[in-house]
């Protein structure tokens, strides 16, 4: 079964992605550990990765299968072999699961078309992100309960943030009403909905707010310049400590990193008590297996 967008997705869809990283959560790791033994994974990464590709790695792991890994600097790539060739021969050595990151909007959606096998995106362009969204998605609710009515601030570079398509995404679904921010020219009009607000400023868009989650800006996807100064974007979008001891007291701080400390997030704030960043962390581990296990089961 393929995971490449959280977009369409019902409460119920997102509400039973949950449950199955709860599952793998609070299984028996020896158990887990046999589940998929001699199953293979490629994990084919033609971006840059930390997090993202260890976790697969750590998930993999944890279901006892084993990971063709694949990094687009050192490989057949440079001598101009596609992508989709590269996808064929890790599927004919063995691969029955691709975890794709790419540039390119749509690079895993083209791969599962073509290819007789699950995969799962892990990251595609400015597009989607969905073990990310699903992990934001779980680690809100472990911290905030039930969804309904709670109020999610995203503050900073929305435009070209598949992790704030995802999270809107998995986050609507289960009742939240999400206020986006950021400097205009990286805040897109076209995402405002019935549960989706846009925010002028950072003060609007975190009053009140159960959760704010903060995004880098990502340079490497923008065309132009995107701010003036770091100082003109800290003074503007930054969730400083001061900014910080405005928020109510069960308020919780998420971000997907890499962060930029001192840029858009305080150190104290990154690292303080209201910080989930390593509840995201961790739990991505979980949300993986989940999306793995499902996908070996479909096969
Ligand atoms: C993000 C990504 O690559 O989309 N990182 C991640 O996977 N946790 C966010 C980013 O690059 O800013």
């Amino acid at each position: 079964m393929n995971l490449l967008e959280l977009r369409g997705l019902s409460r119920a869809d997102v509400e039973g992605w949950l449950e199955a990283a709860r599952a793998v959560r609070g299984g028996d790791p020896a158990t887990l550990r046999r589940k998929h033994v001699g199953r293979r994974v490629a994990l084919l990464f033609f971006e840059a990765s930390t997090r993202t590709r260890f976790s697969f790695e750590a998930a993999a792991q944890g279901l006892g299968a084993d990971v063709l890994a694949f990094s687009a600097a050192a490989s057949s790539t440079t001598k101009g072999e596609s992508m989709l060739d590269t996808a064929r021969l890790l599927v004919a050595v063995g691969a029955e699961v691709l975890v794709v990151r790419d540039t390119a909007v749509g690079a895993p959606r083209h791969l599962a078309d073509r290819l007789g096998v699950a995969v799962i995106n892990a990251g595609d362009g400015t597009h989607e992100h969905p073990t990310q969204g699903l992990l934001d998605a779980l680690t809100l609710v472990d911290a905030l309960g039930p969804l309904d009515g709670k109020v999610v601030a995203i503050v900073g570079d929305i435009r070209h943030s598949r992790v704030a398509r995802s999270a809107l995404a998995a986050l609507t679904a289960l009742g939240a009403t999400v206020r986006l921010c950021g400097p205009a020219p990286l805040l897109p009009a076209g995402l405002a909905g019935s549960k989706v607000v846009l925010a002028a400023t950072i003060d609007e868009a975190i009053a009140g707010a159960d959760a704010v989650m903060m995004l880098r800006i990502q340079r490497e996807r923008a065309s132009g310049p995107t701010f003036s100064s770091v100082e003109a974007y800290r003074r503007g979008w930054a969730l400083t400590e001061a900014r910080a001891a405005t928020l109510p007291p069960h308020t919780v701080v998420l971000h997907p990193a890499p962060m930029n400390r001192g840029v858009e997030i305080d150190d104290v704030v990154a690292d303080g008590p209201r910080s989930r960043i390593l509840d995201q962390q961790r739990n991505g581990v979980w949300v993986r297996m989940a999306a793995l296990d499902r996908a070996w089961r479909a096969t």
